[in-house]
């Protein structure tokens, strides 16, 4: 079991394939960001070893992240070579949700569990201005189909921003009303690439977190291996609305995800300075040093982000380590 020196459990592994994208998402990749290198990215056989390894140390789920996922070409086969590993419950997707029309299918029958998928907003030229890429309806049948083929789990990630979708929470309950989803308000996370895009945008999620409570949603109980949302339900919704408030008191408490990235390093946090190499554990079968090195560099993790202290470190832009 991977514990902490805080007594935190990590069961939950989020292994970015890619930081490439095909989307600009103003807060992510302002300015067309170079983030399109493909070489060095963790191949099968080395996922299938840091998975074990992972598995071995009692991991359950893997949550499979970018960049954006679907540029990879063995996607389905990074998906069944997770879910076949012996002790991992849960395999999810985190995408742009750009191919799950064409791709959704595959997807579910190489064992996807679970997707959460971006919509910054729902009117389609807001979409477009937000992403870079003018397919909000394409993405909103991507859901439906991937709903229609037996993926049940779908959670919508919505990052707040001030000009752009903060007076819209009457559109988005809407849209939770008659559709069995999750739709998180992320708050804005401040990076290095940005900094005044920050500034003018970033909104706390507490406003929505009273509205929400004077309508009468109420807060769900969290599973172990949920994430950092806090979800609310209602009787007349059959969606559900999360809200994740990095920013907010003991965001990281209940923290139980390490994330590793596509050029196999291990990250502590989301947003840290620190970060281990892992490729050279990676070339053989024997799970040993791989899972000695995670024991003793779970010691180390920090007890929060530096987030607060107005601070955005190493961390240049969330598609490098898949969020
Ligand atoms: P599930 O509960 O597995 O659905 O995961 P999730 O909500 O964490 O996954 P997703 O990839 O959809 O991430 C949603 C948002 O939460 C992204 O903006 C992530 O960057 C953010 N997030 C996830 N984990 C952390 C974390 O540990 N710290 C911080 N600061 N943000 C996180
Ligand atoms: N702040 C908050 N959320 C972000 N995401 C990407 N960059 C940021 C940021 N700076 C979100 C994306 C995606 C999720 C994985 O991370 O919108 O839904
Ligand atoms: Fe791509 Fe996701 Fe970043 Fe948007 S937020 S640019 S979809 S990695």
């Amino acid at each position: 079991m991977l514990v902490d020196a805080f007594s935190r459990r990590f069961t939950y592994l989020r292994l970015s394939i890619t930081e490439s994208c095909n989307f600009r998402c103003t807060y992510c990749l302002p300015d067309g960001n170079d983030c399109d290198s493909r070489t060095g990215e963790i191949t099968l056989p080395e996922i299938r070893r840091l998975v074990t390894a992972f598995a071995k140390l009692g991991t359950r789920k893997v949550r499979i992240t970018g960049g954006e996922p679907a540029l990879r070409k063995d996607l389905c086969d990074i998906i069944a070579t997770c879910k076949a590993v012996p002790g991992i419950e849960k395999v999810a997707l985190t995408t742009n949700g750009y191919r799950l029309k064409r791709d959704a299918m595959a997807l579910k029958e190489a064992g996807l569990d679970a997707i959460n998928v971006s919509i910054d907003s729902l009117d389609a030229a807001t979409f477009h201005l937000v992403t870079g890429q003018d397919k909000l309806a394409e993405i909103l049948e991507g859901i439906e189909y991937a709903q229609a083929v037996g993926i049940k789990q779908v959670k919508i990630n919505t990052v707040l921003l001030r000009q752009h979708n903060a007076l819209s929470l009457p559109d988005f309950l809407q849209f939770v009303k008659n559709r069995p989803v999750s739709l998180r308000f992320i708050e804005l996370m401040r990076t290095n690439d940005n900094t005044t895009f920050y500034q003018k945008q970033h909104l706390s999620g507490s406003s929505i977190q009273q509205t929400l409570l004077e309508q009468g949603w109420q807060l769900q109980a969290k599973g172990i291996s949920d994430g950092p949302a806090l979800e609310y339900s209602h009787t007349d919704y059959q969606g559900k609305i999360g809200l994740i408030m990095p920013y907010s008191k003991d965001f990281c408490a209940d923290c139980n995800r390490l994330r590793v990235s596509s050029q196999a390093k291990l990250f502590l946090c989301l947003f840290t300075e620190q970060h281990q190499n892992l490729r050279h554990l990676l070339t053989s079968d024997n799970a040993e040093p791989v899972m000695q090195f995670l024991q003793s560099a779970i010691l180390t993790k920090a007890e929060t982000h530096y987030l607060l202290d107005d601070n955005s470190g190493s961390t240049r832009h969330l598609a490098m380590i898949g969020g």
